[in-house]
């Protein structure tokens, strides 16, 4: 089976790619930048250029669309940048898929495309509301791939994600920017009550679950998110537990920090047997050990 995964030099979908190399797929990872493990084919290009897409949908199986202006940061920054690869680089892969007759499609969203809702748990059935320039351009995203499953019958998985972590993130996220912040002896600045957090889900438990998708015929939305809820309090204990001497700086919250909702993953856990395996504490200490032997190297895909 040939998969061709975009954005497979990036954060996730290097997780992605490996898994899938490891169960002996054929891949192609098509990307901006290359990436730093050369374990499969890698097709330099963008996906905002249309007639690229198409030559590199010829004779692939299932497309994993995971490439995306992925942090928040960059989409607030640059709105506009982020709804031309978020949405109109959806609609080119989802156009080829169409043209090249593509077995299956799965897009990258993530739970942050239901936005600000008021429900106790997060399910697939959660109306979307979101309000962020970067959820608004996943959910654009989300709903065309709904579009091209339900009028050009293309057969399609949207897969939420929670908050994503592991080696390889970016490193002005909240975990390693607390991590390398004491580290080096600097102070950790808490905006807020620190009761604000996220449900995890670490990158080695997406890897498997792309290839659960991709060996299966499922089709439909799935969430896919860790069993705990972190908040930023339990992150800095953590940091503490480790270097003690750290100094918390109190600011108030910051526009957007929201109260964790828990995401149900039930749904793919009935369908594909996919639950989480690396728990928070796991996680975490494989990051403090990567950013304690590697201080100030960054995070090594280009983003
Ligand atoms: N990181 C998270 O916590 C998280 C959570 C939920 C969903 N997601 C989604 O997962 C996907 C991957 O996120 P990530 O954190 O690994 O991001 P990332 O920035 O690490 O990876 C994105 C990759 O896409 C590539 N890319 C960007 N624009 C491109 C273009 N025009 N053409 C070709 N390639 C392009 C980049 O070069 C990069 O390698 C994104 O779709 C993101 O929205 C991420």
């Amino acid at each position: 089976m040939k998969v061709l995964v975009t954005g497979g030099s990036g954060f996730i979908g290097s997780y992605v790619v490996r898994d899938l190399v490891e169960a002996g797929k054929k891949v192609l990872n098509f990307d901006l930048v290359p990436p730093e493990e050369r374990n499969c084919k890698f097709v330099k290009g963008n996906i905002l250029n249309f007639g690229q897409v198409l030559k590199v949908l010829e004779s692939v199986d299932v497309v994993c669309h995971v490439g995306a202006i992925g942090d928040v940061y960059r989409a607030e920054e640059n709105p506009r940048l982020a709804s031309e690869v978020n949405v109109l680089g959806t609609v080119n892969l989802l156009e080829a898929a169409r043209v090249r007759g593509i077995k299956r499609f799965i897009y990258t969203s993530t739970w942050e495309v239901y936005g600000d809702v008021e429900d106790q748990v997060l399910t697939e059935e959660t109306a979307n509301k979101p309000h962020h320039p970067y959820n608004i351009t996943k959910y654009c995203g989300d709903l065309m791939v709904q579009c091209y499953s339900w009028f050009y019958e293309l057969p399609a998985v949207i897969l939420r994600i929670g908050t994503a972590y592991g080696v390889g993130m970016r490193d002005k996220a909240v975990i390693p920017l607390f991590i390398n912040k004491a580290l080096k002896g600097e102070g950790i600045t808490l905006h807020g009550t620190g009761k604000q957090g996220r449900q995890f889900v670490h990158a080695r438990d997406l890897g498997k679950a792309f290839v659960k998708v991709v060996d299966s015929s499922v089709t439909g939305i799935f969430n896919l998110a860790g069993n705990e809820l972190i908040t930023v309090e339990m992150i800095i204990e953590r940091v503490k537990k480790k270097i003690s001497s750290v100094k918390i700086k109190k600011e108030p919250a910051r526009k957007g920090d929201i109260q964790p909702i828990p995401i149900s993953s039930v749904k793919v856990k009935k369908a594909l047997g996919w639950k989480p395996e690396v728990s928070f504490n796991q996680g975490f200490e494989e990051l403090f050990e990567y950013y304690a032997h590697n201080l100030g190297k960054g995070c090594y895909s280009a983003r």
